[in-house]
């Protein structure tokens, strides 16, 4: 049932949560399958398993593409916008992305690629990763894909991780003014992986590069290779889609397993009904295809729902502030979804720069990713959709792999900061500290799920142990989610922010433990706390408390020696903003730091700091208080 009002959304959410197997079986029932499930359910949160459409057969790519050709064929499927305005746009029909897939499948195959193996794609925003991402679909290998951003050592983690047979790249990209090296940092991670055989590399900014010969490949002279025509390999609903990584609170970046059947119908389910897309409307999602977002909400929900969806190569600054709204002028775009750390960033440029744009093909707007304030959600509002467009804040996570909690765009009547109310199938419970679940409106709890969906991943690849302490142990019988959230008296939901040691820099999750092992690396560190603290673009930013050796030196150098070193070993996202240096970190007797003592000073918050009764050596805070940046 299409949800055309609130009343619609109310009769839909309580049939999903009376009769989740005949909901779910229904919306499953508009895509094409090559059988049917046998079981729409399984599931045991204690072990935890969950399966959804047991028995059917699918390929992700015949929904993304074959199927729309009877009816869509020459409908424009991705409009690509490149990092330089004065480069042509590409508009790519459902056709011509059809072709390209099963051409860049067979050049897979040819290079040795079969059902299941891993295949790493580490590119800039070129039409191509897209492309590269279904032709691993189609072929049913499983995509990880890594965020052009990460350095090498990032890169060859996640490749020794997932075992990758290939590695799909690009001698460069374009971001901004700024020309990255994207082929040399890959020779740098191969140099610590033995398990890729093969590297395919995209002529993307023409610079001159080093092929190593019998391992890499150039992207073009394989297609040229190529046959045109691919069958999709038919593929069970829980076989393995990709694995994406996200960083934890603690140890390595988790990579999260998700399988064909479900992602597919919740993705698409809810790009459609979040955003009540119609037929025609054109869709950015300003999100890079290295995140879950991209995954999701460019590739594959759009394109299975027959969407014309933009990809954008460049950055929000580039050549100036007032690109996105060039690009949605230009490309005449409906709806726009982006992160509000943009929003924040836009949002102090010279308001001349959204001026000069017609914005008015714009009707709905969207964010992600983090909370949105108060202050960003009316800019947003009078300025890009000039009190015109509903702002629908989506809460979701790589986890979830869809959207969670939305308001629907239209139809569920706003409040600016709240994420709303949940999509139908989605049963939320929040907890109290002693694991009771919490009831009725007016509370705040930890925010977890008490119901399966179809979109959740599945496992943390090679290690379900992990995956069951991480998201099944604090609240047994329930996914816990790491986040704070309050239900107001009009039961909405609004996200408080992470209650684990994950940090949301500008979007982007980061584990504190990832960064503070980065820093120990340095021989002149022994011990490191970092924390998150509230910044006016970024959301959070990053406070490091370093404790060095005797012999510090040059306590700039060394600062900047560390910024070096958290970059090549995470990437630039991951830079903390501060480093204090210090003499000892407050911890308990039992060893553990107290990182609330260290959240309220890294925010400003010098004095009132709680209860330190707890504290082995109360002085050491005290020299910490005096030394805050
Ligand atoms: O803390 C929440 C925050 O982002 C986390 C998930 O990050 P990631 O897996 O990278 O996925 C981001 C894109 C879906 C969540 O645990 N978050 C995401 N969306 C929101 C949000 N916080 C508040 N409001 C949101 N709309």
């Amino acid at each position: 049932m299409e949800i055309r009002s609130f009343e619609d959304y109310q009769k839909a959410y309580n049939h999903s949560v009376e009769a989740p197997e005949e909901f779910w079986s229904n919306v499953a029932r508009s895509f094409e399958w090559h059988k049917p499930a046998e079981t729409i359910l399984e599931w045991d949160f204690h072990k935890p398993e969950v399966r959804w459409f047991s028995g059917a057969q699918l390929n992700i790519t015949e929904n993304c593409l074959d199927r729309h050709l009877a009816t869509r064929a020459e409908q424009t499927a991705i409009i690509w916008e490149p990092n330089d305005p004065q480069e042509a746009a590409q508009h790519i029909s459902y056709q011509q992305l059809h072709s390209k897939v099963c051409k860049f499948a067979n050049v897979l195959k040819q290079n040795g690629a079969e059902k299941g193996d891993r295949i790493c794609i580490y590119m800039p925003m070129v039409p191509e990763l897209a492309i590269a991402v279904l032709a691993c679909a189609r072929i049913g290998a499983i995509h990880s894909v890594v965020f052009a951003g990460f350095s090498s050592s990032a890169l060859a983690d996640r490749i020794n991780d997932a075992k990758c047979k290939l590695v799909l790249t690009s001698d460069g990209s374009f971001r901004g003014s700024k020309v990255i090296d994207l082929k040399s940092i890959v020779d740098e991670g191969l140099q610590h992986c033995d398990c890729v055989e093969k590297v395919i590399v995209l002529a993307r900014t023409h610079e001159s590069i080093k092929m190593h010969p019998g391992r890499d490949l150039w992207w073009h002279e394989e297609l040229a290779k190529a046959a045109d025509d691919c069958a999709a390999t038919v593929m069970e609903a829980e076989d393995m889609l990709f694995i994406l990584y996200t960083s934890g609170s603690t140890g390595k970046p988790k990579g999260m397993v998700h399988t064909c059947g479900g992602y597919m119908v919740y993705t698409t389910y809810t790009f459609q009904t979040a955003f009540q897309y119609e037929p025609g409307d054109v869709y950015w999602c300003t999100a890079d295809i290295g995140w879950i977002t991209g995954h999701s909400y460019i590739v594959y929900g759009p394109l299975a729902a027959g969407a014309t969806t933009v990809m954008f190569e460049g950055v929000p600054s580039y050549p100036d502030m007032g690109r996105f709204w060039e690009v949605v002028a230009k490309h005449k775009i409906n709806i726009f979804y982006t992160a509000p750390t943009a929003i924040r960033a836009l949002e102090k440029a010279d308001i001349s720069f959204v001026e000069r744009h017609d914005l008015s093909s714009l009707k709905t707007l969207g964010t992600v990713g983090e909370p949105i304030n108060e202050e960003a959600w009316h800019w947003y509002d009078e300025n890009i959709g000039k009190g015109n467009c509903p702002i629908i804040d989506t809460w979701w996570q790589t986890e979830t792999g869809g959207i969670m909690i939305t308001p629907i765009a239209g139809i569920t009547p706003l409040k600016p900061a709240f994420a709303t109310l949940p999509l139908p199938g989605v049963q939320l419970a929040l907890m109290d500290e002693q694991g009771q679940e919490l009831t009725g409106d007016n509370i705040e709890g930890r925010l977890s799920i008490k119901f399966p969906w179809p979109s959740m991943a599945r496992t943390i690849y090679g290690n379900h142990q992990r995956f069951k302490e991480t998201y099944f142990s604090a609240y047994p019988g329930y996914y816990f989610t790491g986040d704070g959230c309050k239900r107001d008296a009009d039961g909405y939901h609004r996200i408080t922010g992470r209650v684990d040691d994950v940090i949301i820099v500008s979007g982007h999750n980061l584990g504190t433990a990832e960064i503070e092992s980065a820093i120990d690396e340095h021989h002149k560190v022994v011990e490191t706390a970092v924390v998150g603290y509230p910044h006016d673009i970024k959301g959070n930013a990053i406070y490091a408390y370093v404790i060095g050796k005797d012999d510090l030196g040059d306590e700039d150098q060394l600062r900047t020696e560390i910024l070096r070193l958290v970059s090549d070993t995470i990437g630039p996202i991951a830079k903390p903003e501060k480093i204090q240096f210090v003499s000892g970190l407050p911890k308990t007797r039992s060893g553990k730091i107290m990182r609330r003592i260290l959240r309220k000073i890294a925010s400003g918050e010098i004095e009132n700091l709680g209860d330190t009764s707890t504290l082995l050596d109360p002085a050491v805070v005290h020299s910490i208080q005096q030394g805050a940046l």
